[in-house]
C-alpha cells in the first residue's frame, strides 16, 4: 500500500483484511474473542471495552459500546474491517444503521441486525406481533398501555395463574414478572404501566404461562439463509434446584438431550425458517445472530397432550452464558461464517459441531443478583488445568485481576458427556478464589 507518492503509508502499513473490533465486556465477549482469535483470517482483534480475560486474546480499547462516535473514530484510525456486536444495547440503539449511513463506515460490515431487526428483542410487543403475522408458535398474549389499564386488569381476570407480565422495552433482564396470584398480578400491572421501568414499561405484554423446559437455539443469518449453531440450556436462578432470584445465567450445557433431531426439525420448520423468511418479507435488514429462547411446552394437539417447541423470546445477539459452551462446540471457523453473513454467501459455508459435550459453570460475586462488592482480587486462575476460563466481570487493577461485576468467571469444559465436563468445571472452579465467590453445583443435573 502506498500513499500515492510511491512511499509506503505508515497508516496502512501491514494492514488489510482481518482487523476486528468486538463490542462488549462479558463472558460472552471473551468466548467470542477466543473463537475469533483462533481463525487464520483474524490478523488483529480489538475488544471494546473488554475485560481482564480478553487481554489474553486481543487488545482492549477503552470505548463504551454505545459511544458510536468514539467507535467510528477508532474504526477509521485502526482500519477496522469488521465489527462484531456482543450485547443488544448498541443494536437496539441502531449501530448497524449508523455504519450503513456513514460515508466513511459504510464499507465496514457489522455483525448484528439493523435497528428495525433489533426490535425482535427491543420490543416484546413487536416480537409478539411478528410471531402472530408469521404463524410462529408462542404464548397467547395481549398488549396494554396506561390508557388501557382497566382492559388489562379485566384480561388478567380471564387467565389462570401464574400470570406473566412483560415490559415492552429493554430492562436489563428485569422486565419479566411471573406472579402466582391474581392480586399480585393486578398490583404489578398497575405499577408497570405507572412507570416502574420508565418508558420501557409504558406498554406491557400479558401472556399465557407456558409450562416446560427451556432451550436456547442460535442461528447466524445473512438475511437469506441461516446456519444453525449448537443449542444450549441456561440456568437462570441463583439457587440450586432452580430457586431464588433470576440472574443473567449461572451456567449452561450443550447439547440439550430433548433437542434431538425430531425436535430440532420442528424448530426449524415452525420457528427458524418462518422467522428468517418473515424478516425478509417485511423488508428488514438482518445480518447477525438470532437467539431463539424456546420452551418445550405441554400443548394440546388433536385432543392429546404433547411437548411442542414455542418461542418465549427472541434476542438479537448470542446468549450469555450459552456462548461459553456454544463456542466450544462450534468446530468451524467463526470468521468464515461472519464473512458469509457480511457478503450474503452463508449458504456456501460449512458449520461443523464438536461431538463432545460442553458445559459452563458461572462463578458469581456474593450477594449477586442483589448488591455486591467489586474490586476483590481473584487468585488461582493459573492453576486451572483442562478447562477454559472465560472472564465475565473482571478487570485489571495494579497488575492484579479483580472482580468487576456480578457474574465474574465462567469455567467451561469439554467432556465425553456432560457429567464428565461438569466434574471438570466444578473441580477447576474450586481452584479459583475471590471474596464471596459462589457457584451452583447442580448445573445440568435436571437433564
Ligand atoms: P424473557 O425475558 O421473555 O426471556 O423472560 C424471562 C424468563 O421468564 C424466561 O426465560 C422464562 O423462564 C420466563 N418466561 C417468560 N415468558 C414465559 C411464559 N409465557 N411462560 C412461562 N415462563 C415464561
Ligand atoms: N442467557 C440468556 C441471555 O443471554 O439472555
Amino acid at each position: 500500500m502506498t500513499n500515492g507518492k510511491g512511499t509506503p503509508s505508515p497508516l496502512r502499513e501491514g494492514r488489510g483484511e482481518g482487523r476486528f473490533l468486538l463490542l462488549g465486556s462479558g463472558g460472552r465477549e471473551h468466548a467470542l474473542a477466543w473463537k475469533i482469535a483462533q481463525s487464520p483470517k483474524c490478523k488483529k482483534l480489538f475488544i471494546a471495552p473488554g475485560n481482564a480475560g480478553t487481554l489474553s486474546v486481543g487488545e482492549n480499547v477503552n470505548i463504551k459500546v454505545n459511544d458510536f462516535e468514539g467507535i467510528k473514530a477508532f474504526c477509521i484510525e485502526k482500519d477496522i474491517t469488521m465489527v462484531v456486536v456482543g450485547p443488544e444495547d448498541p443494536l437496539v440503539g441502531g449501530i448497524y444503521d449508523f455504519f450503513r449511513s456513514d460515508a466513511q463506515l459504510c464499507g465496514i460490515p457489522v455483525i448484528g441486525p439493523s435497528q428495525a431487526g433489533a426490535r425482535l428483542e427491543g420490543s416484546k410487543d413487536f416480537a409478539k406481533g411478528f410471531m402472530q403475522r408469521h404463524g410462529i408458535p408462542t404464548a397467547a398474549y395481549r398488549t396494554f398501555s396506561a390508557d388501557s389499564v382497566e382492559e388489562g386488569l379485566a384480561f388478567l381476570r380471564t387467565l389462570p395463574p401464574p400470570y406473566v407480565l412483560k415490559a415492552d422495552g429493554l430492562c436489563a433482564g428485569k422486565g419479566v414478572l411471573i406472579l402466582p396470584t391474581l392480586e399480585e398480578a393486578e398490583r404489578e400491572l398497575k405499577e408497570m404501566l405507572g412507570g416502574m421501568f420508565g418508558t420501557a414499561s409504558s406498554r406491557v405484554v400479558i401472556e399465557e404461562f407456558l409450562d416446560g423446559t427451556e432451550c436456547s437455539v442460535f442461528v447466524l443469518t445473512d438475511g437469506k439463509d441461516y446456519k444453525l449453531l449448537p443449542e444450549a440450556k441456561d440456568y437462570k436462578r441463583i439457587g440450586e434446584g432452580d430457586t431464588g432470584l433470576n440472574t443473567g445465567g449461572m451456567g449452561s450445557v450443550s447439547p440439550v438431550p430433548f433437542a434431538d433431531a425430531e425436535w430440532m426439525r420442528k424448530v426449524e420448520d415452525r420457528i427458524i425458517r418462518p422467522t428468517v423468511e418473515g424478516l425478509k418479507a417485511e423488508g428488514i435488514d438482518y445480518r447477525g445472530f438470532i437467539f431463539f429462547g424456546l420452551i418445550n411446552a405441554k400443548t394440546m394437539v388433536n385432543g392429546q397432550w404433547s411437548m411442542e417447541p414455542k418461542v418465549i423470546e427472541y434476542n438479537v445477539r448470542m446468549g450469555d452464558p450459552e456462548t461459553e459452551t456454544v463456542m466450544l462446540r462450534l468446530k468451524s471457523d467463526l470468521v468464515d461464517l461472519f464473512e458469509g453473513v457480511a457478503t450474503g454467501t452463508l449458504a456456501q459455508r460449512e458449520v461443523e459441531f464438536d461431538e463432545r459435550a460442553a458445559v459452563c459453570v458461572m462463578m458469581v460475586s456474593g450477594g449477586y443478583p442483589g448488591s455486591y462488592g467489586k474490586g476483590f482480587p481473584i487468585s488461582g486462575i493459573e492453576d486451572v488445568e483442562g478447562s477454559i476460563v472465560f472472564h465475565a466481570g473482571t478487570t485489571m487493577k495494579d497488575g492484579q485481576v479483580v472482580t468487576n461485576g456480578g457474574r465474574v468467571i465462567a469455567v467451561s469444559s469439554y467432556g465425553r458427556d456432560k457429567e464428565e465436563a461438569l466434574r471438570k468445571s466444578f473441580t477447576e472452579a474450586g481452584k479459583i478464589q475471590f471474596q464471596g465467590k459462589y457457584f451452583r453445583r447442580d448445573i445440568g443435573a435436571d437433564l
